[in-house]
């Protein structure tokens, strides 16, 4: 197998695929910085620190694995155990773990002294192919998700499947779920190998992973700052965050990738009612989302709270709730303004699926 494949090169770093974890060792060696620092979850920690190999000197932060820890508070303690272990502006901070890590990690290293160096292993699915790319760092404030943050980019960011083989299968469906995304919005074609991807095979993973965020990097590439074609990335996620925000107000919350897939289900019926998406293509997705994640769930009792979970959404401009659709698989259009009688009437279809 071979070492490097199918590196992808970004405007402002690199992002490299990786088979063995020496090569991390040796991009260390050779990068020449005053001190190291690795911030790790409690999981990343147990599971995944021992597989790197890093000089003798490295400080690990330690911080508690969750979303309800991506806040100012373990903010400090890095900032904390950055200052007390005197990292200077060459010293260099790795973000060993998932999404929390990584977005919490780099608005970190963005904002101490000014600035300085981050690479980015992710550990989860979901992290190696959607927080990889489109240079967003930050962190929850005032029960609101990424509200505080910078722009800040990684110098690097090494993907290595292997650290897949201990995460539980929960948080590998929700990974997929944005995988898919990507392939409906640009490459069809791509979808039935999403659906089949296993934790353990990782040639597929690569090369899955490599056509998933090349379809990142050019959207994300040709619109930096969210005016128009990055909206495309938002399939899926105007009732899917709506839902998930609602759920995490209860006793069962839903991972954020679960919520993309009931999202998505919503929407494909919207773009097969507005769009004339067809009707055997929405049948086959929605069949083959279901596959990965079904839960029956009571959401049209709760419709009003979704909708209002939407209208609060930074996405939406005014009070009209605007939805990107596909008019085919793989041809989003964005800002088309629906109706909350259509809306209501996508999550009876949803409700109805998962039942
Ligand atoms: N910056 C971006 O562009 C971007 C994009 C998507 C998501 N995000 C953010 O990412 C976060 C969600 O990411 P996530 O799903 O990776 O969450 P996460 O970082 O909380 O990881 C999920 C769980 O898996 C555990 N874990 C991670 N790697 C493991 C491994 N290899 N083995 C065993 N356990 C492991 C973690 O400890 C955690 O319990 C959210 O905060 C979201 O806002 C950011
Ligand atoms: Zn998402």
């Amino acid at each position: 197998m071979s070492d490097f494949t199918s590196n992808i090169t970004l405007s402002k770093y690199e992002l490299v695929f990786i088979y063995d974890n020496k090569q991390i060792a040796q991009w260390l060696n050779s990068a020449n910085y005053s001190s190291i620092f690795v911030l790790a979850d409690n999981n990343t920690r147990k599971h995944c620190l021992p597989l790197l190999e890093l000089p003798q000197n490295t400080t690990i932060i330690e911080i508690p694995e969750g979303e309800k820890h991506k806040n100012l508070n373990t903010c400090i303690q890095i900032w904390d155990t950055l200052l007390n272990h005197k990292a200077d502006r060459k010293s260099l901070l790795i973000n060993l773990g998932g999404g929390v890590v990584s977005d919490m990690g780099g608005f970190c290293a963005a904002t101490f002294k000014r600035g300085i160096d981050f690479i980015n292993i992710p550990t989860t699915l979901l992290a190696m192919t959607d927080a990889t790319i489109g240079g967003k760092t930050g962190i929850d404030f005032n029960n609101t998700k990424n509200i505080i943050g910078a722009f800040a980019s990684p110098v690097r960011v090494f993907v290595n499947t292997l650290f897949l083989k201990t995460l539980d299968k929960r948080h590998f469906t929700s990974g997929k779920a944005e995988m898919y995304k990507h392939a409906l919005i640009a490459l069809p074609q791509h979808a039935a190998t999403v659906l089949n991807l296993e934790q353990n095979d990782t040639a597929t993973l690569h090369k899955a992973l490599t056509e998933s965020l090349n379809i990142k990097k050019q959207i994300t590439e040709s619109d930096l700052y969210e005016q128009n074609v990055r909206k495309y990335l938002n399939f899926g996620h105007t009732i899917g965050h709506a839902i998930e925000s609602f759920y995490l107000e209860t006793n069962t919350p839903l991972l954020h990738g679960e919520a993309v897939i009931l999202g998505m289900i919503g929407e494909l019926w919207l773009s097969h009612t507005l769009l004339g998406f067809s009707e055997a293509a929405m049948d086959m997705h929605v069949k083959n989302l279901l596959s990965i994640f079904r839960k029956p769930l009571k959401i049209r009792e709760h419709s009003d709270e979704i909708l209002a979970y939407m209208a609060n959404d930074k996405k939406n401009q005014t009070d009209s709730i605007r939805f990107v659709l596909l008019a085919q698989p793989g041809k989003p259009e964005f800002d088309i303004e629906v109706s909350k009688s259509d809306i209501e009437q996508a999550l009876d279809y949803l409700e109805k699926m998962l039942s």
